[in-house]
């Protein structure tokens, strides 16, 4: 189904900075009205500022409330949505214990909880726009279950919501992409460490995966990972999993060695 964004609306969450912020951009650069949610009001004025098409509008995507009224503003202001990008988004920390429970749920509730509250608000605005598109950014994170197991947890959901939804809601009109990230530096995952090293190169920006979203609106794509050689391990994952498992325990017993290592020549 082939989709046309100039003049279209979009509503993208999480646009306040990093992957959103670029995103919201260049769908305001393509001719679209974009909505662009997060909690730091000045920050999206900012954007706003920058870029004509875009409509800054303040909300929590942990409370159904503010996302039922965002809802509705989009339906009043504009009669339509034919894009919902979810994208607002939280690393997370270590899951080791107890003292981690609230943390691992906060994670969950953000990145797996917050998509599914916007997709049930927009679900009948987005069926009376069709052709739509729902495009949530997940993570590599959620095919190869590594670093935060929260966050890991929260992406893995948000990949098979994304999966059910995408057979269910086509019948609809509505397509559902998920679109996966390896690395990217961003305000919330800095990279900081990985970027210093020989690796560095590895990591992309959020224009890429601006650019990644922007391609799977005009091709109603259902997966898409960027940049796209981290689909290396996601399908050694799958098609080779003994492989796969003994090089990540290889790389986790070397890190593990490398941490004792620095905390003995403290
Ligand atoms: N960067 C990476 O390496 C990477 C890799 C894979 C996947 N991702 C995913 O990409 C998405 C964007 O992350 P990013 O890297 O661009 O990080 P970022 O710059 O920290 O952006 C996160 C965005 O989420 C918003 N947000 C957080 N909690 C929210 C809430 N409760 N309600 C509304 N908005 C909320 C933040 O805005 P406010 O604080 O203003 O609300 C911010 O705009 C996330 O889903 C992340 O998991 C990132």
């Amino acid at each position: 189904m082939s989709f046309e964004p100039r003049g279209k609306v979009a509503v993208v969450t999480g646009a306040s900075s990093g992957i959103g912020a670029a995103t919201a951009a260049r769908l305001a650069r393509l001719g679209m009205t974009v909505v662009a949610v997060a909690r730091r009001e000045d920050r999206l004025h900012e954007l706003a500022a920058a870029h004509p098409g875009i409509r800054p509008y303040v909300a929590d995507i942990t409370d159904q409330a503010a996302v039922d009224r965002l809802a509705a503003w989009v339906e009043t202001q504009f009669g339509a949505c034919h894009v919902l990008v979810n994208n607002a988004g939280v690393p997370g920390r270590s899951f080791r214990g107890r003292d981690d429970l609230d943390d691992t749920l906060h994670t969950i509730e953000v990145n797996l909880a917050g998509p599914i509250r916007c997709m049930a608000a927009f679900a009948s605005l987005l069926e009376a726009s069709a052709p739509a598109r729902v495009v949530n950014v997940a993570s590599v994170a959620g095919k190869l279950g590594v670093g935060p197991a929260g966050y890991a947890a929260s992406k893995f959901g948000l990949v098979g919501l994304s999966e059910a939804t995408g057979l269910s809601w086509a019948r609809k009109g509505i397509t559902v992409c998920e679109l996966n990230p390896g690395f990217i530096h961003t305000e919330g995952f800095p990279k900081d460490s990985l970027r210093a090293s020989r690796l560095g190169r590895l990591v992309g920006t959020p224009d890429d995966v601006a650019r990644a979203v922007h391609d799977v609106i005009l091709s109603g794509a259902p997966e898409r990972t960027v940049p796209r050689w981290y689909r290396i391990p996601v399908v050694l994952r799958h098609a080779a999993t003994p492989v796969y498992r003994s090089l990540v325990s290889r790389m986790g017993r070397a890190s593990g060695a490398r941490d004792r290592d620095r905390d003995r020549d403290r």
